[in-house]
């Protein structure tokens, strides 16, 4: 389909702190040769006192900055996060004050690291229907807060930072937008893979009004660790390696476009290992999936436009280029979006 739509601005923001492999070596057994060897992953950026809102708020504030917005000319802002400050208010409503963004209503959507690209597929679907629209999408993760740092398996993937964009249906001056863009998408899930990638939100109620006996009650997933992240690392794994080039396909396919028309796939970062699989799998040359993990780690649903955002400062993405987004997550979730930068 061909939409009226242009990301008019790009931003993203890293904790200061960065936390290299050696230094999980010295808390767990671990070392730099395997996490580097099976992950790519060399260091990340952790919070130091940081808060989730705090990094979407200035990683928000860059994209209005990068696209020449006002804060009150934003029209929605969605935040996409599984580590929010709150459950209410929402962290879309505390970016809302924050950047002053008077006009704009609040969402926050989890879709785990697939909320990037649900959340531009909703924009998109925004843009269509209603005119003029100006939306800011804002993911961030704080995933330290529930990595488990006893359990090798999971706490050395993550890494925790904010990325954010602004669209719309209008140039920033507010001119039209012509012709209208190719854009198409696709999302699927699986709940049956629910329990690969588990953290607990809260447990049964035992208010004053209830018998009930929860002590023998089994967790639906197995899960033990709380708040904590669980994985069933392989499992997720072989998801991912197939997910996300199907999604890919699909994609292509409903924009009539082919792979060659490809310039880049801006993809979620959980592990490069993966990254070459699904290149390989597509037939895609290795250099257009762009990767920044080894600086960063696994943001989750931030990873893609914190990836989007360097490769764009850096000078490789540009004005005009055909991109691929894509991601999976616990949910099990996934799917893809084909636009024009
Ligand atoms: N350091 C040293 N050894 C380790 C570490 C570590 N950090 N982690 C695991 N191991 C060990 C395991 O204990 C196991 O040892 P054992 O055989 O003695 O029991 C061995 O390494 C192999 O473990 P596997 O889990 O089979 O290792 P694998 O090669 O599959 O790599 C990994 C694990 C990196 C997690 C991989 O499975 C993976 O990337 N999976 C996908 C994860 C993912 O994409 N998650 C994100 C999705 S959701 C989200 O992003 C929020």
């Amino acid at each position: 389909m061909n939409i009226p739509y242009k990301i008019l601005g790009n931003g993203s923001y890293l904790p200061e702190l960065t936390v290299d492999n050696e230094m999980y070596a010295q808390i767990i057994d671990t070392s730099d040769e395997w996490i580097t060897t099976r992950t790519g992953i060399s260091r990340r950026h952790l919070c130091d006192g940081e808060t989730t809102s705090e990094m979407a708020v200035k990683a928000g504030a860059k994209a209005l900055e990068d696209a020449g917005v006002l804060p009150e000319n934003i029209d929605i802002i969605i935040v996409t996060t599984l580590t929010p400050d709150y459950t209410t208010p929402n962290t879309a409503c505390i970016v809302q004050a924050d950047l002053k963004a008077v006009n704009a209503f609040c969402f926050d959507l989890n879709a785990a690291c697939t909320g990037f690209i649900q959340a531009f597929d909703v924009a998109m679907h925004y843009l269509n229907a209603t005119e003029p629209v100006t939306v800011l999408i804002v993911s961030a993760e704080s995933l330290s807060k529930i990595a488990d740092f006893t359990d090798r398996r999971t706490c050395v993937l993550f890494g925790d930072g904010a990325g954010a964009v602004v669209v719309s249906n209008r140039e920033a001056n507010g001119a039209d937008i012509a012709p209208a863009r190719v854009y198409s998408s696709f999302f699927g899930a699986d709940g049956t893979g629910g329990g690969y990638m588990t953290g607990k939100a809260f447990e049964v109620a035992v208010h004053p009004f209830s018998d009930s006996d929860q002590s023998a009650r089994a967790d639906r997933f197995g899960h033990e660790t709380g708040i904590y992240l669980s994985m069933k690392g392989p499992e997720v794994y072989k998801f991912a390696t197939t997910a996300m080039p199907s999604a890919v396909e699909k994609v292509l396919e409903r924009a009539k476009i082919n792979l060659t028309d490809i310039d880049y796939v801006v993809p979620h970062q959980a592990n490069d290992r993966i990254l070459q699989a699904a290149a390989k799998r597509l037939g895609l040359d290795p250099e257009k999936m762009l990767s920044n993990i080894a600086e960063t780690g696994n943001t989750s649903s931030a990873s893609v436009p914190i990836c989007l955002d360097q490769y764009v400062r850096s000078g490789l993405i540009q004005r005009g280029q055909t991109l691929i987004l894509t991601g999976f997550g616990g949910g099990l979730t996934y799917g893809a979006c084909a636009c024009i930068f």
